[in-house]
C-alpha cells in the first residue's frame, strides 16, 4: 500500500457519499438476515443483491480471491468470515462487513448483531464495539493524530473488561478499499504511523474486539480469523469524512 494520503475533493466527496450510503444500506439488509435459521451465506445474498440492485459493485468479491461480497463472521469469528452453509442460531453474534463501489469510489462498514436472545456479556460486547467507534470519533477532528483515535478505542474498550485485536487495522478509503493511513486500534509505537488529520481526509474507524485476549489466528480456509482463546469477537466500522469541524459519518443510517 502506498503511504500517500490522499485527500479528496468536493466532487470526489460528493461520490463517496454515495458510495458510502449503499454501503450503510447493505449493511442494514445484512442486519435484517441475522435470523435464526438462515445461513450465512443467505445474509451474504441479502447484502450482495442490495448493493448490485443500487447500481454499486460488492468490492470484496474477489478481492485478494475473497469468494463473497460479505464478510460474515459468528460468534469467535473476528472478521473475514466466509459465507457458506452455516447457520445462524439464537445466542449467536453475527458480523457483517461488506463494501460498495460507486463511480470509481469505495464505502466500507460492518456491525456485529444478536441473533435473538444473547448472552449479557454478548451483548456487552457489541454495545462497548460500537460504543469504542463513537469514543474515538471525539479525535476524528483536525489537530489530532491517528495515535489519538487509537488511544481512544483502546482505553474504552480495555476499561470495560475487553481487548483490542492488534494484528488487522482500520484504514483510509477512497478510490482503493485500502488507502494510507492505517488506523490502528490501540496505541501505536512508532511514530511513523501518527500521521495529523487533515480536512478531506477519508478513514475507516474499526473497533474489532475481544471478549477475552486479542491473541487472533487465521483458520485453514485462509480468510477467517477467530480468536485464539475461542472468545466472542465484535466489530463495527464506519467510512468517516474530516471536516473543519465535527467528522461525518458517510456510513451511517438510523438503524445501526
Ligand atoms: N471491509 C473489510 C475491511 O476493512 C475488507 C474485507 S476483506 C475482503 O477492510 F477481502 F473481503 F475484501
Ligand atoms: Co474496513
Amino acid at each position: 500500500m502506498s503511504d500517500t494520503i490522499y485527500i479528496k475533493s468536493k466532487s470526489e466527496i460528493e461520490i463517496m457519499r454515495e458510495a458510502a450510503k449503499i454501503a450503510a444500506g447493505a449493511r442494514s439488509m445484512g442486519r435484517q438476515a441475522v435470523r435464526d435459521g438462515l445461513t450465512t451465506r443467505q445474509i451474504d445474498k441479502a447484502v450482495h443483491e442490495y448493493i448490485v440492485k443500487s447500481g454499486a459493485k460488492p468490492s470484496c468479491l474477489g478481492y485478494a480471491g475473497f469468494p463473497a461480497a460479505t464478510c460474515v463472521s459468528v460468534n469467535e469469528q473476528v472478521i473475514h468470515g466466509i459465507p457458506g452453509r452455516r447457520v445462524v442460531r439464537n445466542g449467536d453474534i453475527v458480523s457483517v462487513d461488506l463494501c460498495a463501489t460507486y463511480k470509481g469510489f469505495v464505502g466500507d462498514c460492518a456491525g456485529t448483531y444478536p441473533c435473538g436472545e444473547v448472552s449479557e456479556e454478548a451483548q456487552k460486547l457489541i454495545t462497548v464495539t460500537r460504543a469504542a467507534f463513537f469514543e474515538a470519533l471525539h479525535f476524528a477532528r483536525v489537530g489530532y493524530r491517528i495515535a489519538d483515535i487509537g488511544g481512544a478505542v483502546q482505553d474504552y474498550v480495555e476499561q470495560n473488561g475487553f481487548s483490542v485485536v492488534r494484528d488487522f487495522v482500520g484504514h483510509g478509503i477512497g478510490r482503493s478499499m485500502h488507502e494510507a493511513p492505517e488506523v490502528p486500534n490501540y496505541r501505536p509505537e512508532r511514530a511513523r504511523h501518527n500521521p495529523r488529520l487533515v480536512k478531506g481526509m477519508t478513514i475507516c474507524i474499526e473497533p474489532m474486539v475481544c471478549a477475552g485476549d486479542w491473541h487472533v489466528e487465521i483458520l485453514d480456509d485462509d480468510w477467517t480469523v477467530v480468536t485464539q482463546d475461542g472468545s466472542l469477537a465484535a466489530h463495527y466500522e464506519n467510512t468517516i469524512l474530516i471536516t473543519d469541524g465535527e467528522p461525518e459519518i458517510l456510513t451511517m443510517a438510523d438503524d445501526i
